[in-house]
């Protein structure tokens, strides 16, 4: 949950960064876009950090931390929209492999709570992952 909690911190100023700096003649459909992800990225980081408390851990609380912590890398750059597009599906593709196994874990543990909320997760994050995706597309002739 920690690594989760690092992880969709990066993930959410990755994708804030992106709705601030993209350029392309599509701006205000991929600002937009960009936001609806940063603002779901960004929800989810109080749940998680709670649910660690929850569990009698104490939750990652500095910049330093999640960075340790994600199995994501940051941007330092502003790439072109379409590469931001592609990486933040990538991102997504990581962030939903380690949902699966954070779900996997809570149910041996029989914290069903916690993967509820993680099946819940999975579920905003594979919405993204398909609108994401269809965002890479070409149009059909
Ligand atoms: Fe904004």
């Amino acid at each position: 949950m920690k690594t989760l909690l690092g992880t969709q911190f990066a993930y959410y100023v990755k994708a804030h960064g992106f709705h601030w700096n993209v350029e392309t003649p599509d701006f205000y459909q991929y600002h937009k876009f960009f936001q609806k992800i940063y603002e779901d990225a960004y929800s989810a980081v109080d749940p998680i950090a709670e649910y660690i408390r929850a569990l009698s851990e104490y939750a990652p609380g500095s910049l330093e931390r999640f960075l340790e912590l994600s199995i994501i890398q940051g941007q330092t750059k502003i790439p072109r929209a379409r590469l931001m597009i592609e990486e933040l599906l990538s991102d997504s593709g990581q962030i939903i492999q380690l949902l699966n196994q954070c779900f996997e874990d809570a149910t041996q543990e029989n914290a069903q709570d916690v993967a509820n909320f993680i099946a819940e997760r999975l579920s905003q994050q594979n919405k993204f992952a398909w609108q994401l995706r269809s965002s890479l597309k070409d149009e059909r002739a």
